[in-house]
């Protein structure tokens, strides 16, 4: 009996001091650095700043990047704490993407660029986590009009040389983005923006590649799946408990069409209105993050409505953010 208990206190002991090693090592290795190998199809990209890129572009920036990278202070994309990222991740800041050469994205080529938003591996192999998210599934056409729109003359975008120390992940970042989160891959074949015919194909497109509405309306971040969204845990049944800008917890809606939970009683009026102007049909607004996707077509949102329309029903019921006074 001694010996056993010898034998556990012992063995207990390695267990303690491998997961402090490991834990060392993980601190001291910090977030992973991964290889930077473009082909030379990206290699050598060149897009051409068309007009109608730029407007695409500074669209979807308006959907996806300013939310993020815009300071209200300078009023340009010069990088903002994440006021929003809960504390237990680190103190992180998004960076200055403005023209700038040395502080901005100034000096970056169109294919590092791209390489950098499908994967987040930037030319020296360092990686950013998943807070900064990758675009995957995200159409060619669509990646390159975000890219003629960052070398834009938009004056979001005009050359600022404001400057972060280096974003302090801790601990638990560094072992997630060890551990658990890697990398997507290169997609193998050209994507494309489908039809607008085609309502329902369109509408995912929308919703899952572009806008990425499933990350927030799915059950758990660090449970979405971002090659195949429609593996994420409770896709699109909601609860995903997020941070507003003043600390407290808000949880995504249900977006399925279950009769109790979700949002199969809305109309289709009510759904744009809601996706749109952030209207909560219930009365009064939809609180932050949800944000009004205003520069979304009302074709595109009908789209997004249809495909829902698709999507397996969860019985989820949220427990919906009130705000104190
Ligand atoms: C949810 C917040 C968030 C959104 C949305 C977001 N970013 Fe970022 N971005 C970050 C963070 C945080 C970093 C810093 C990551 C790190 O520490 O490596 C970053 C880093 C970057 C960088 C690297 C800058 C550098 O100097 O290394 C580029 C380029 C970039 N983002 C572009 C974009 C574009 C373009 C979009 C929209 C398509 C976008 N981001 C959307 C948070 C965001
Ligand atoms: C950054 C996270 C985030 C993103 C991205 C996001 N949402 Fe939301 N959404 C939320 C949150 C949180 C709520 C709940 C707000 C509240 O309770 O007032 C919400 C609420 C809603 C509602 C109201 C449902 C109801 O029952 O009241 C609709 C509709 C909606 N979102 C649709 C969308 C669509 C469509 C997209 C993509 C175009 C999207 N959301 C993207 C976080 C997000």
């Amino acid at each position: 009996m001694k010996r056993l208990f010898k034998i556990l206190t012992f063995s207990l002991l390695g267990i303690a001091l491998l997961a402090a090693l490991a834990a060392s090592f993980i601190y001291v290795k910090g977030i992973p650095n991964y290889e930077y190998k473009p082909g030379p199809d990206i290699l050598n990209l060149k897009v051409a700043p068309d007009s109608n890129r730029v407007a695409r572009g500074a669209k979807i920036a308006s959907l996806l990047c300013n939310e993020c990278h815009k300071d209200s202070k300078t009023q340009r994309l010069t990088g903002e704490v994440m006021l929003d990222m809960p504390p237990e991740f680190g103190k992180v800041h998004s960076l200055n993407i403005t023209n700038d050469s040395v502080h901005g994205i100034g000096a970056w080529t169109d294919g590092e660029l791209y390489y950098f938003l499908r994967t987040g591996i930037r030319k020296n192999g360092s990686w950013a986590p998943p807070f900064m998210p990758k675009f995957p599934l995200m159409a060619d056409e669509d990646l390159y009009s975000i890219i003629a729109w960052l070398r834009s003359d938009d004056p979001l975008l005009a050359a600022s040389p404001k400057e972060y120390p280096p974003n302090k992940y801790n601990l638990f970042s560094k072992f997630l983005c060890n551990v658990v989160f890697a990398p997507p891959p290169l997609p193998e074949s050209p994507i494309t923006i489908p039809d607008s015919t085609d309502r329902i194909a369109l509408g995912r497109y929308v919703a899952d590649a572009l806008c990425a509405c499933y990350a927030c309306h799915s059950a758990d971040f660090a449970k979405m799946d971002i090659l195949q969204p429609d593996k994420s845990l409770g896709f699109y049944g909601g609860g995903n408990p997020m941070l507003n800008l003043e600390g407290e917890v808000v949880h995504s809606a249900n977006l399925t069409m279950d009769k109790e939970t979700g949002i199969a009683n809305f109309t289709s009026e009510q759904f744009l209105e809601a996706v749109k102007y952030g209207k909560n049909p219930r009365g009064g607004p939809l609180y932050y993050p949800m944000f009004p996707h205003t520069a979304l077509t009302d074709g595109e949102v009908n789209a997004i409505w249809a495909y829902l329309q698709t999507v397996p029903t969860i019985k989820n019921a949220v427990e919906r953010y009130k705000p104190k006074n």
